[in-house]
């Protein structure tokens, strides 16, 4: 029997993309997952393909949201085990420079990739801490180890993920809560199908060359994402905390990207 048959997992945007195969993987595994997402089409959808996914439509840079997500989670499986800070944004219209960059894109990229993952984390400590413990696995990014040009609050949130989980590691280790994150590399999904819709000139040739990018020659898929954190999530990992694991087909290998 798997380890997590009956484990509480949150999946924040977990209806579409990354979110979306980690949903999976963990319902696969006999897991009951709630999804929280915007998009109330695909939650339900997705919800409606496994009796272990509910879905949860809900703004998770919103503190009562994250609030009433718990609640939702505690009120029905009487607790969370694992949360899966995973929600990202990158709309392409703040592809500028810092300077044309409004306050509002900043407060949205910032408030929906990085506070997000407090307000979670805030309220899913004191249950894990009564419940003995748990795994925060944030969905970061290679974009926080290394930059690329017009991506000034992404790469500040991405980078604030990472010091985030390093730091909330060290305060609850003697909970025997490990905190971790996973940065992808480019992975088949509706953000990065946005960003190439977004490219003028041949989009073939342009995910061609996104695929070139990685060394293992092609973009990665949202399960590839998943199986990892299945694995930091599970006992297997159970001496890792504080740390990140590059899921990017040998990109951070290069040293640097461009
Ligand atoms: N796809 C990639 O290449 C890639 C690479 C590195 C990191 N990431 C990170 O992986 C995570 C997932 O990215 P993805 O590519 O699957 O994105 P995606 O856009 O395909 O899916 C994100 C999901 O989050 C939901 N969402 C957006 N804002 C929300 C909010 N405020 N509250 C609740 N739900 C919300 C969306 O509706 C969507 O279902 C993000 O943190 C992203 O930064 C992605």
């Amino acid at each position: 029997m798997s380890e997590f048959q009956g484990k509480v997992v949150i999946v924040t945007g977990g209806a579409k993309g990354i979110g979306k195969g980690i949903c999976e993987a963990f319902a696969e595994e006999g897991a009951q997952v709630l999804c929280a997402d915007v998009d109330t089409q695909a939650g339900e959808q997705l919800a409606a393909s496994r009796p272990n996914i509910r879905f949860m439509h809900g703004d998770v840079s919103q503190s009562a949201v994250c609030q009433s997500l718990v609640e939702t989670a505690v009120g029905t499986w009487q607790g969370v085990d694992i949360l899966c800070n995973n929600v990202g944004i990158q709309p392409t219209t703040s592809y500028v420079r810092a300077h044309e960059l409004t306050e509002g894109q900043w407060d949205r990229i910032i408030n929906t990739n990085l506070k997000s993952r407090f307000l979670m984390a805030k309220y899913c400590i004191p249950v894990m801490q009564k419940r003995g413990g748990g795994v925060i696995i944030s969905t970061a990014s290679v974009q926080g180890l290394q930059s690329a040009p017009q991506v000034s609050a992404y790469a500040a949130s991405k980078g604030g993920d990472l010091s985030l989980m390093r730091q909330l590691a060290l305060d609850y280790a003697e909970d025997n809560i490990r905190v971790l994150a996973i940065n992808p590399g480019a992975i088949d999904t509706p953000l990065v199908q946005e960003a190439l819709d977004a490219e003028s000139g041949d989009q073939e040739e342009a995910r061609r060359q996104m695929a070139e990018m990685h060394p293992v020659n092609r973009i990665g898929q949202p399960a590839d994402i998943a199986q990892a954190v299945l694995f930091l999530a599970s006992s297997k990992a159970s001496f890792m905390t504080g740390s990140y694991v590059n899921v990017d087909g040998g990109l951070m290998a290069k040293g640097a990207w461009a």
